[in-house]
């Protein structure tokens, strides 16, 4: 029984989009991400799926890219990621309803692994595409969903906790967020994060043990597809 992360399989079973045009790590990455979790999990692990799952926008758009990731071994665990446009964060409920016992959409709520409560939310980092005020907005935006999360595992006892990100927890230059501050008042043991494609972007954030959070960057390109273990 292991937990394993891995974000950024940008799917796109029905839609034209090919991520072919981002280097040939990307070539086939739907099957190489396949062949890779087939070798490397059984269906007593945990995968959490670190956001963009898909391309296809609406929902009725992304059934087959759901369903690519329901069919890889384990539970399947998905945070949101900025182009996962088909999942509203107010309707989680009923995503969960519709794919029960396949996915666990985790927002404003957590999902347990061992004794640990697995808690997450898309988050955000300036980037330079918008205002600082309006980046301001949707940082505290997501805090309040992270706060949401860590409470309702909180409330049902837990007291060990690992943190998923979509959007690394820091914008480039910052040292820390209100991610990361959150995170160490918790108590969290490890930040996991995605988002950051190609060799320029995968230093962007934090790596490794900051003020006792052990931080990793899951972005697909950047473990060339591999899962990265989390928690034997
Ligand atoms: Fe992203």
């Amino acid at each position: 029984m292991a937990l394993y992360a891995l974000g950024d399989l940008h799917l796109a079973f029905q839609s034209d989009k090919t991520m072919d045009v981002f280097g040939k790590v990307w070539r086939n990455h739907e099957k190489r991400i396949e062949k890779n979790c087939n070798k490397m999990l059984t269906d007593d692990d945990t995968l959490v799926l670190v956001g963009d799952h898909s391309w296809g926008g609406k929902l009725k758009n992304c059934e087959m890219d759901l369903q690519f990731i329901a069919d890889l071994p384990g539970k399947k665990v998905l945070i949101r990621g900025n182009h996962d446009t088909f999942w509203n964060a107010k309707k989680t409920d009923r995503l969960n309803e519709m794919y029960k016992g396949r996915l666990f959409f985790l927002q404003n709520n957590y999902f347990p692994y061992k004794d640990y409560a697995l808690v997450g939310t898309k988050g955000y980092c300036f980037e330079g595409r918008d205002t600082i005020e309006h980046a301001d907005m949707l940082v505290e935006r997501e805090a309040k969903r992270l706060k949401a999360s860590f409470e309702a595992a909180r409330a049902d006892g837990f007291e060990k906790f690992i943190v998923f990100l979509h959007y690394p927890p820091t914008s480039i230059g910052e040292k820390k967020s209100r991610f990361t501050l959150m995170s160490e008042v918790y108590g969290a043991e490890q930040l996991i994060y995605a988002h950051c494609h190609g060799e320029e972007r995968f230093h962007d954030s934090l790596m490794g043990n900051v003020n006792g959070i052990r931080y990793s960057l899951v972005s697909g390109d950047y473990l060339e597809f591999k899962p990265k273990l989390i928690l034997a």
